[in-house]
């Protein structure tokens, strides 16, 4: 039997705490429509028992008795906070630093042949806790040690506050390093001792070359200057396809004509968007028009 199963039967039965009385029907679709409706993020059923222990917690801290009361509240428009803390707890923001690390050897390729008049610019569009950001950072510094390299800007942004705070912080248990190479790991990050044993501390000089900000994808993006590369990794395989194409249609128009906007490597633009030639996995180009 399924843990959803095993919420569903229970459901209804007065008494019990809210987690194991589960949510209804209609009130997932509640949820569901909410989530959609704030991030584009389309939740499928099967995400019920995510939910429910996702948001557990906040039920106990608003003295809510079911979930039903909660979304409620969501829904009522008069607890903005609360609505992005379960927007928060909602987002799945798994990342690391140097996730899918072909895409920063192509980066840097990017930055070596870029005009060096002007200002290399690059995004990290669905950035999480910042290790993406910090990669990137750390690709564009790495090139500027051995290199002519452009001057460079790096700007990251995500829907979720909470880890976007983490993301300005810079400091992250070892676990997150993934492939960091060792030498940039000891060049650009702090170890922690004492009660900071097993974490790192992105250095000051690289975290403040880097800029974070909430932006919602779904929504009408801010006045942006045209950026050299954008980053929108593994992020869109949580919309269906008419945001996927809104989404991106929204940012190719703030990347410059000769840009490259890399995708998850798992993902697929293809059939999606028209008018982007592949160049390289996970890797697109708008096409050329004579
Ligand atoms: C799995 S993480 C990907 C992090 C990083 N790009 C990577 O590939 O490692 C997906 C991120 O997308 C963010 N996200 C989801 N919907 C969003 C939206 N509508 N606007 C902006 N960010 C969104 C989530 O908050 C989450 O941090």
């Amino acid at each position: 039997m399924t843990a959803d199963t095993l919420m569903d039967r229970a459901h209804g039965l007065a008494g019990r705490p809210a987690e194991s009385t589960g949510i209804s029907d209609t009130d997932f679709a509640t949820i569901r429509d909410l989530l959609f409706q704030q991030a584009g993020i389309a939740l499928t059923p099967a995400k019920k028992a995510l939910v429910c222990s996702r948001l557990f917690k906040r039920l106990q801290a608003t003295g809510l008795d079911t979930y039903g009361a909660y979304f409620a509240l969501l829904m009522s428009g008069n607890d903005g906070a609360e609505l992005q803390i379960a927007i928060d707890l909602l987002t799945t923001n798994e990342t690391y630093f140097f996730r899918e690390a072909e895409h920063f050897s192509m980066l840097a390729a990017l930055a070596e042949k870029a005009d060096r008049q002007r200002t290399f610019r690059v995004w990290s569009a669905a950035c999480s806790s910042g290790e993406e950001v910090y990669t990137i950072a750390m690709t564009l510094a790495e090139l500027s040690r051995t290199a002519r390299a452009p001057t460079w800007e790096v700007r990251g942004s995500d829907l979720s506050t909470r880890v976007l705070e983490t993301a300005r912080q810079g400091h992250y248990t070892l676990a997150r390093t993934g492939d960091m190479p060792p030498a940039l790991l000891k060049r650009y990050c702090l170890y922690g001792t004492g009660q900071y044993e097993g974490t790192l501390l992105v250095d000051s000089a690289l975290r403040d070359r880097v800029e974070f900000a909430q932006i919602n994808l779904i929504e009408p993006l801010p006045r942006l200057v045209p950026f050299d590369v954008i980053f929108l990794r593994n992020v869109l395989i949580y919309f269906d396809p008419p945001v996927k194409r809104k989404v991106v249609t929204q940012l190719l128009d703030t990347l410059r004509p000769d840009g490259v906007l890399f995708i998850g490597m798992a993902e697929t633009l293809s059939g999606v968007i028209d008018g982007l030639v592949s160049c390289g996995p996970g890797a697109y180009r708008m096409e050329r028009r004579s």
